[in-house]
């Protein structure tokens, strides 16, 4: 998967899936599958390292994870976000760490949050040749202002607003995150860039969920948009009972796991 073929898919009318990965491991499983594009989100500040919000993760943390993840992909467009504070500052200063990120990590293309008001930046992008994915609706980096990250963004003209900005600023996709559907099906036929929905509805060109999410790793968490494909917890908590129990019984390891 390149730039310009994730782009092509829209006029095409293939659906693109995308999920998130952090770790070689998982992101070599979802490159196997067969995934369109793989997102290093932010959000491994909070489901790999247990904090709060985004807002902790830093540009160095971002590469460390997005090189693991590139160097186990084959064929999926790998996407990695820039962090809280590393673009917010200046065009300057977003393509000066976004050439990090692509220099470090050997990534396709960064993702960014925020549409009109991120236009001058991601033209910086763009001119800089750092293809730029962007991210409105609910976006968990503006949480101080927003208030809460569950809050469904219904502003109908700032969302359309914001999409076009990006669009016309050069972005090669958009992120619609929390969207009534109704919004989201305009905003994806008003552009020729495709759009992927994260509780956005099914009309969106594709569609991107927190791989942890998607596999039932995680607990405690169920917006009305996210499905669980499997229940990874459960099995794994079942597994590492009775990995216990036979340690403690003394029936691993057995003869058929011993040497002779
Ligand atoms: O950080 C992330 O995982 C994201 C997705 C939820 C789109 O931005």
């Amino acid at each position: 998967m390149t730039v310009p073929r994730f782009m092509a898919a829209k006029s095409k009318g293939k659906r693109l899936s995308v999920l998130t990965a952090y770790d070689h491991l998982w992101a070599g499983l979802f490159d196997e599958a067969g995934v369109d594009a793989i997102l290093v989100g932010d959000s491994l500040g909070m489901v790999v390292q247990g904090k709060s919000t985004t807002l902790p993760v830093t540009l160095d943390e971002m590469i460390y994870h997005g090189e693991m993840v590139v160097r186990a992909v084959k064929q999926a467009l790998v996407i990695v976000d820039l962090p809280f504070m590393s673009y917010q500052v200046s065009p300057a200063q977003a393509v000066e760490n976004a050439g990090r990120v692509f220099k470090e990590t050997g990534c396709a293309a960064v993702k960014l949050e925020g549409g009109v008001h991120q236009a001058a930046t991601i033209r910086a992008l763009a001119q800089a040749d750092l293809p730029v994915m962007a991210h409105v609706g609910m976006r968990p980096q503006s949480i101080r202002r927003l208030g809460a990250m569950s809050k469904v963004q219904r502003d109908e003209v700032e969302l359309l607003a914001d999409a076009r900005a990006a669009e016309e600023a050069g972005a090669f996709g958009i992120v619609l995150e929390l969207i009534p559907r109704g919004i989201a099906a305009k905003i994806t036929k008003a552009l020729s860039i495709p759009t992927i929905g994260i509780g956005a509805g099914p009309d969106c060109d594709g569609q991107v969920l927190v791989s942890c999410d998607m596999l039932g790793l995680t607990d405690g968490f169920q917006p009305k948009f996210l499905k669980r494909f499997a229940n990874l917890r459960e099995t794994a908590l079942n597994a590492t009972r009775q990995y216990i129990t036979e340690v403690a019984q003394g029936e691993f390891p057995d003869a058929a796991h011993s040497h002779e």
